[in-house]
């Protein structure tokens, strides 16, 4: 099979990297990839937002199954250009993907079907969110209704902080994604993910993780996209599983198809757990990004044959061989980040790296340039290692690391604390 994914983060190179494993891959191509894509597949210049140009290079280059990586080709429509086309694809519809691409959406899907999350306000005027805010009292959460890149969210611990994010998200300061504004009650509890993968009608599981969005140990300062992930999180036991299938991921598969919006792809479902309870804090319609880099460790070569699977709706022949095992990724970011930031400081020491199937260094924003690689992103390496606990997985992770000489870069010291604690 020639196979094209579309993305150029750590999730995409996790996703090439068990994607090269599979015996029935002969060709890989990754639009736009990566300089660590770029040493175990073809990357390839193409604009993955626009479904026509997508279409083209499939049919010029043969390919026989597309995997979208990140939300906005799939929010743009691409998976439905390429369907229209006659051509595989692994990835939500557009009007699937409004479960993230709009959060009042998926909050009324949740009403719809009863299923356990915040309670929310929605508004599409200053004046009345304020109202409710004054109403509810703080803490509270006001969240712009569209994508924006995981910034959106404003955490209010205070009632004036609330209300100058509805000024702010009205004013402009979210482009269109703050047009519409959700507002909810802030939830407590400990927070991880579940992912499945779904072919229309089956659902499957592919995992838990549990994700580190502050930039600083011991989960404070700011919200970044993700510092680091473990898989499997304890705090998502079998039970908490099954009741989040049973009362939020199952009710909202079976309401989609009921709409004429089927979904198939892979979804992300964000739980709040608290007292044994699982609550939807938000789906999103990709793998996570960084917590893709540590399911693909743990999954390897089946896990192109479970997303070829979904994408030919037989999702109910597939099933997951799990290992007794436990991956953990640590992200090198740029220092200043989630702020402003330095560009083009050059990593050293990737060469040596062991990179078998126990460890693996994923690039999320790098460059090759006169044989050097240079640091072009944010979140720049994932350093990822697999281990029969996650103690030993961690050791790995950290010792690969240690090894990696980027003066310009810096990572959090306490990925899996939760779970280690
Ligand atoms: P979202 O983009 O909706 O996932 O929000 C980003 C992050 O904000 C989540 O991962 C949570 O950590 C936090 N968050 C969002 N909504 C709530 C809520 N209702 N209560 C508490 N925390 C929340
Ligand atoms: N790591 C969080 C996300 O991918 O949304």
């Amino acid at each position: 099979m020639n196979i094209l994914i579309l993305g150029s983060g750590g999730r995409e190179h996790a996703l090439a990297w068990a994607v090269m494993q599979n015996p029935k891959c002969d060709k890989l191509i990754v639009a736009p990839g990566n300089a660590g894509i770029a040493q175990i597949a073809t990357c390839a210049d193409l604009d993955i937002n626009h479904g026509g140009a997508v279409v083209t290079f499939v049919e010029e280059n043969a390919i026989d199954f597309v995997i979208v990586g990140p939300e906005a080709p799939l929010a743009a429509g691409v998976s439905d250009r390429l369907r229209d086309a006659g051509l595989l694809v692994f990835g939500p519809s557009e009007a699937a993907a409004k479960l993230e691409a709009s959060k009042a959406f998926t909050k009324e899907i949740c009403a719809a079907v009863k299923a356990p999350t915040a309670g929310y306000g929605h508004f599409t005027d200053a004046e009345a969110a304020k109202n409710y805010i004054r109403q509810q009292g703080a803490p509270i959460v006001v969240k712009a209704d569209g994508l924006a890149a995981g910034k959106g969210v404003i955490m209010a611990f205070d009632e004036a902080t609330a209300l100058e994010a509805i000024d702010d998200m009205f004013g402009g300061a979210f482009g269109e994604a703050g047009a519409e504004v959700v507002i909810e009650e802030f939830m407590e509890g400990e927070e991880a993910s579940l992912f499945v993968l779904v072919d229309g009608t089956n659902i499957l599981s592919m995992g838990s993780a549990q994700d580190h969005k502050r930039v600083g140990e011991g989960d404070t300062g700011l919200n970044t996209g993700g510092m680091g992930a473990y898989s499997p999180a304890p705090v998502l036991s079998a039970a908490i599983e099954a009741k989040a299938m049973a009362e939020i991921i199952k009710p909202t598969m079976e309401e989609m198809a009921r709409c004429g919006a089927p979904y198939q792809g892979i979804l992300y479902a964000g739980l709040m757990i608290k007292d044994g309870q699982p609550r939807l804090v938000e789906y999103n319609v990709r793998f996570g990004d960084p917590e893709c880099q540590v399911l693909m460790m743990r999954l390897g070569a089946q896990a192109m044959d479970l997303m070829h699977a979904a994408a030919e709706g037989r999702l109910h022949q597939a099933q997951v061989n799990w290992a007794d095992d436990h991956a953990i990724t640590v992200v090198m970011a740029a220092k200043g980040y989630p702020g402003s930031y330095e560009k083009g400081t050059e990593i050293k020491g990737l060469d040596a790296q062991i990179e078998d199937g126990h460890n693996m260094v994923f690039h999320a924003g790098t460059k090759a340039q006169d044989g050097k690689v240079l640091a072009t992103g944010g979140r720049v390496l994932n350093v990822t290692a697999r281990g029969d606990t996650l103690q030993e997985a961690r050791d790995r992770a950290y010792a690969a690391a240690d090894a990696i000489d980027w003066p310009g870069g810096f990572m959090r010291r306490d990925i899996g604390w939760r779970a280690l604690k």
